[in-house]
């Protein structure tokens, strides 16, 4: 039995690629090893969210995790802020990170682009925090989408490094995991390749909407005016169309598209009504569970209690290890 860490900033709902890239990978992962999902509401305070939306939000995110499928009692669900052995190893990890690899990183290089009035410190060391989400548990195992590749790279990076420095195997080096050959990118409607809140709410499907909002979003993702020539490659949009319908329609309803595309008579008004009629048939049951578990509050706290109880065990037993190996020790 390996130990798996993963988690989701709370930004509101869970969409189709936080699903297909993450959770259909932790609700599998909880019946064979021993799995901790936290919901990382530390590292969304990077786009300082105020207090009553990020209360909100960490609660979509538990009631999602548990629509998905996440057991509570098989998988220790938590919150990233119920264990401050967290920001302590933080603050450790912090000083052997270095300024030129931290600017390095993709995903900092973007936010410099999309909120360039906002390159906090945060943002900055966002990769030294997660490497200190997955390393308190010692975890083998880190079921993320394609996206959070090059995060995963530097938490071996700092669990090496930290191992190295004090010359003990004390970290093992975590690996990105996805029961797929390759990780997962999920398309957005908008014709981007990643679908993603952040970059435009438009661009998502999310397991609690509704099928009228399905079906809007869904007929106004965007496309062309078809192929000119027979067996034509596909541009970027078409692709996501094609990748969208792969995730929740039937192999002969893809097939039967692709053979149009390819003989020039697709007709994408209807391939798209046929995604929102299978896209609407895949979300309805989480989006029933979601109705359901969302106004229970006593039985989303107790779930939180007791996952923050369970979490702390293995992360002060951490902190406790790694303060001696630094040096802080009894005089
Ligand atoms: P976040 O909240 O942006 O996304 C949560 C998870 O969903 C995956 N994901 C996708 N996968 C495929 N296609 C997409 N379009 C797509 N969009 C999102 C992400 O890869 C991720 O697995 N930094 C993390 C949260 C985090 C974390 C951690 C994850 C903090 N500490 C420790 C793992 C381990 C993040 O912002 O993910």
């Amino acid at each position: 039995m390996k130990t798996v860490v993963s988690g989701i900033r709370p930004t509101g709902n869970i969409h189709l690629g936080n699903y297909f890239g993450a959770i259909v990978n932790f609700v599998k992962m909880q019946h064979e090893h021993q799995c901790y999902f936290f919901i990382a509401d530390y590292h969304s305070l990077t786009t300082h969210p105020t207090p009553a939306d990020l209360n909100d939000n960490v609660r979509k995110v538990l009631v999602n995790y548990l629509a998905a499928g996440l057991d509570p009692e098989k998988s220790i669900l938590y919150r990233q802020s119920d264990l401050p052995e967290t920001a302590e190893l933080y603050l450790f990890l912090n000083m052997n990170a270095y300024i030129g690899e931290l600017q390095r990183v993709a995903s900092f290089k973007d936010k410099i682009r999309t909120q360039p009035n906002n390159v906090n410190a945060g943002l900055l060391t966002y990769p030294t925090l997660m490497a200190a989400d997955i390393i308190i548990h010692k975890a083998h195992m880190v079921p993320v989408g394609k996206d959070q590749e090059q995060h995963l790279e530097m938490t071996r990076n700092f669990a090496t490094r930290f191992n190295n420095m004090y010359q003990t195997p004390y970290f093992p080096e975590p690996i990105a995991f996805s029961f797929g050959e390759q990780l997962v990118k999920v398309p957005g409607l908008d014709g981007s390749t990643k679908m993603s809140k952040s970059e435009n709410e438009n661009s998502c499907i999310y397991l609690s909407d509704e099928a009228s909002a399905i079906r809007k979003k869904i007929m106004r993702a965007v496309s062309d005016s078809g192929p000119t020539e027979p067996n034509q490659e596909k541009p970027i949009p078409i692709q996501n169309l094609f990748s969208l319908m792969k995730i929740v329609s039937k192999e002969e309803t893809l097939q039967f598209f692709n053979e149009q595309y390819n003989e020039c008579k697709i007709r994408y008004g209807d391939m798209k009504k046929q995604i929102a009629e299978d896209m609407i048939v895949f979300c309805a049951p989480f989006r029933e569970r979601i109705l359901e578990l969302e106004s229970d509050t006593a039985y989303l706290q107790k779930v939180l209690d007791m996952g923050a109880e369970k979490a702390r065990i293995s992360a002060a037993q951490t902190l406790k290890e790694v303060r001696e190996i630094i040096g802080f020790r009894k005089l």
